[in-house]
Order: structure tokens, then sequence, then C-alpha cells
């Protein structure tokens, strides 16, 4: 296996069974590898096991067959090498800014003094170095998703999973959020797996887009976006591929509008 390659899933199966429902194939066959410094997003329309496939890589989850690894060693469970974050923060909200990004490094039995500045070094990435204090009840949804990120970036993962993250924010905070987190990928080298409904999220952040649709065996397609930076929703280029990314999708699902989002 190449140095490079941060996960690999291969084969990857996940069933889910119930007494009135019976058997639930949501992930069959899927291979899926992520190179070091790779952004992919992973889109499709609800119900289709992103999340699934997400916590799987985690280790939150196990898988009904197939194998995942990351740097070449296979998943057993949750640690620092995959950090998450969540669509809805997943916060302490008593606890400051800072102490939230510290939680991940006092579970790793980082000393006092190195932890509040490693903190702070990740607050201020997220542009929060003003904020360590806050109690994050205080914070908008914008700022608190940015706690997140530096909560996932101190823990220097091999991997950033992103499960919606921006999904609770409004239009104006998400476009802001893109920008961000663009700049913190390229700034950090952070190998990305990033989660979505959206076609134009997917298009604006990825330099990979890999499509899923309920039900289907394997991975519905991909796209390589080499559209250069900061990219513009609005021109040609872009529409076109979210044209190409939408039919890639709907091909595969009986109704063509309902799951998307935008
Ligand atoms: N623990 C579980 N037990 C039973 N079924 C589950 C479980 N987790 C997920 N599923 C089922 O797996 C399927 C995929 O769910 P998943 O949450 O991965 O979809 P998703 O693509 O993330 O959807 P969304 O875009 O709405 O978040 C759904 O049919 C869901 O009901
Ligand atoms: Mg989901």
């Amino acid at each position: 296996m190449q140095n490079n390659v941060i996960v690999s899933c291969e084969h990857l199966m996940r069933s889910f069974t119930s007494k009135d429902m019976g058997i639930n194939h949501v992930l069959r066959e899927i291979n899926l590898q992520l190179n070091q410094g790779d952004f992919v997003v992973l889109i499709g329309p609800s119900g289709c096991g992103k999340s699934t496939l997400l916590n799987i890589i985690a280790g939150f989850d196990k898988p009904t067959g197939g194998t995942v690894m990351v740097r070449g060693a296979p998943v057993r469970g949750p640690g620092p090498d995959k950090a998450m974050v969540f669509q809805d923060y997943a916060l302490l909200p008593w606890l400051n800014a800072r102490e939230n990004v510290e939680i991940g490094l006092r579970l790793q039995g980082v000393g006092t003094r190195e932890r509040r500045c490693i903190a702070d070094e990740f607050l201020r990435l997220v542009g929060l170095g003003h904020a360590a204090e806050r109690p994050v009840y205080k914070l908008s949804g914008g700022m608190q998703q940015r706690v997140s990120i530096a909560r996932a970036l101190a823990l220097k993962p091999t991997v950033l999973l992103m499960d919606e993250p921006f999904g609770a924010l409004d239009a104006f905070q998400r476009a802001i959020m893109h920008k961000e987190l663009v700049q913190i990928w390229k700034t950090t080298n952070a190998s990305i797996i990033f989660v979505t409904h959206s076609l134009e999220e997917a298009l604006f952040l990825g330099n990979r887009v890999v499509a899923m649709t309920p039900g289907a065996v394997g991975l519905t397609g991909e796209i390589s976006i080499d559209l250069p930076r900061p990219r513009d929703p609005m021109s040609l280029e872009f529409t076109a591929l979210k044209r190409k990314l939408f039919d890639m999708i709907t091909a595969h699902i009986p109704d063509r509008t309902e799951t998307f989002v935008e």
C-alpha cells in the first residue's frame, strides 16, 4: 500500500436487521480511498448511508462485511486519529471555548500548559483567538462550529471527518465557513471526508466529489474538481458541474427533485 493512503475502504458492507423491516442493506460493496491532503465530499440523498459510512470510518460503528483501514491499520474503534465534526457541534455549553477545545487533549493526557497553548493556537486558526474565554452558549452557531472544528484539529487527526457540519447555519454564515474551511485545509494540509446533500457545497469544497445513491451496490460515481479556488458558484463551469453531478445522482433515484436541499 502506498504511503499517502490515509483511509481505505474495501468491499465495505453494512446492513441493519429489524423484525418489521427485515434486512436493510445500507452499504454494499463500498470501495473508497482517501489520499493525504484529499478533500473528499460524499454526497447523496437522505438515507443513502453517508453518516453510516462516516461512522464506520470513525470507528463508532462496525461494518457487517469488508474492511476499513486508516494508515494501513484496521479501524478497531474511535480514536483521536479520526476526529469527527458533527452538525450539532456537540460542545459542552457550560465550558468556555478553550475548555471545549482542550477536552480531547485532556483525555490524551496532555499537560495543562501545553493544552492551553495548543487550544489557543487552534482557536486562532479558526478566527476565535479573541473568544477563548467566552462560554460557548453565548457564541453564535457559526462560532460554535468553529470551536468544534478547532477541537477536532487540535488532536492533529490523520483524517478529519465532517458530517453536514454547516447544515444548521444560515446561507451567509455557511458561505463564510466554506471559505474558511478551504483556507484551514490549505494551511494544515488536512485530509478531509465531508458529508453533505448540497450540490453547491460539494462543488465549492471538494477536490473529489463522490456520489452515493440509496440502495445502490457500490458508489454511484466520482467527479474530480480542478476549478481554481476560490470557486465561483455562479460561473458557467461551476453550473455545468452542478448539472453533471445532479444528473449522475438522480439517474439512480426515482424522484429527481425531492431529496436535495438546493
Ligand atoms: N443504528 C441503526 N439502526 C437501524 N437502521 C439504521 C441505523 N443507522 C442508520 N440506519 C439506516 O440506514 C440508512 C442510512 O442512514 P444514514 O443516517 O447513514 O443516511 P444519510 O445518508 O446520512 O442520511 P441524511 O442525509 O438524512 O443524514 C437509513 O435507512 C437509516 O434508517
Ligand atoms: Mg446523515
